[in-house]
């Protein structure tokens, strides 16, 4: 279902006490703010999960990992299930963030099955897609995205797609400060709809949320909000401090 949402990916920052301070700052004027038409969803550490599915109904929003395994269980050292967190009450879980791709060599085979393992759990995926400069200079950027969303999500059924959202993150605009120009995000999210809808249909298509992300920040919120095809963001940097995330939550 297409709705406004605001993810913050806090990534690998914060302590224990540092991410508990941090979640108070947020969650208490969260609870104040009337967010019928917005959700708010925090990735989080997994490792801290619980202090946020303790509170999060409370404090009007949802908790998502940032990975899981594209296994179902077994011996595989270190990994963390989608079965484990649909167990702690996780509802969402990022998949294919470009950090991902990147660092930890995670390929489109294996995107697209934690995209099922997920799906198979009732936690919805968010799929973050996006190009890398020189993909975007060689104006290559387009059939990049192209293809990561047909390797990684167009096996899914329309019903299955229905509880998926995508993000999509120009790899050059994150962490960096240099944000996608409105026409650039407004491009790229209407092809990306245009996609959606050639598989799928029309409708499937208007249906379907799509986040920004990339140096999205609360002064360029509400500009990158505007536009048609974007339905809010995927906020990293900028979710790490609490007023910014929620001048960001309110530039709907
Ligand atoms: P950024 O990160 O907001 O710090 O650019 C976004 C992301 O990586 O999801």
């Amino acid at each position: 279902m297409r709705r406004n949402i605001v993810a913050g990916n806090w990534k690998m920052n914060k302590t224990f006490e540092e991410a508990d301070d941090l979640l108070f700052n947020i969650a208490d004027p969260l609870k104040e703010m009337d967010l019928d038409l917005t959700q708010v969803i925090l990735c989080p550490p997994v490792l801290y999960a619980e202090m946020f599915t303790d509170i999060a109904l409370e404090n009007n929003f949802s908790v998502g990992a940032q990975n899981c395994s594209n296994h179902a269980e077994g011996a595989y050292t270190g990994e963390i299930s989608a079965a484990m967190l649909k167990s702690m009450d996780i509802e969402y879980c990022l998949v294919g963030h470009s950090e991902r791709r990147k660092y930890f060599n995670e390929d489109s085979k294996m995107l697209a099955e934690k995209v099922d393992q997920l799906l198979e759990n009732a936690i919805s995926p968010i799929f973050c897609c996006g190009e890398a400069l020189e993909e975007r200079e060689a104006n290559t950027h387009f059939e990049v995205v192209g293809k990561q969303l047909y390797d990684g999500l167009f096996h899914l059924t329309a019903e299955e797609l229905d509880n998926v959202i995508i993000a999509y993150e120009p790899v050059w605009a994150i962490g960096t400060g240099k944000t996608a120009s409105p026409e650039q995000a407004q491009e790229m999210h209407a092809f990306i709809r245009s996609l959606i809808a050639k598989k799928y249909g029309q409708d499937i298509a208007d249906d379907t949320t799509i986040l920004y992300g990339g140096s999205c920040n609360a002064k360029n919120a509400k500009e990158l909000f505007a536009l048609k095809d974007v339905d809010g963001g995927l906020i990293g940097g900028a979710s790490l401090k609490a007023e910014d995330f929620l001048a960001i939550i309110k530039s709907f």
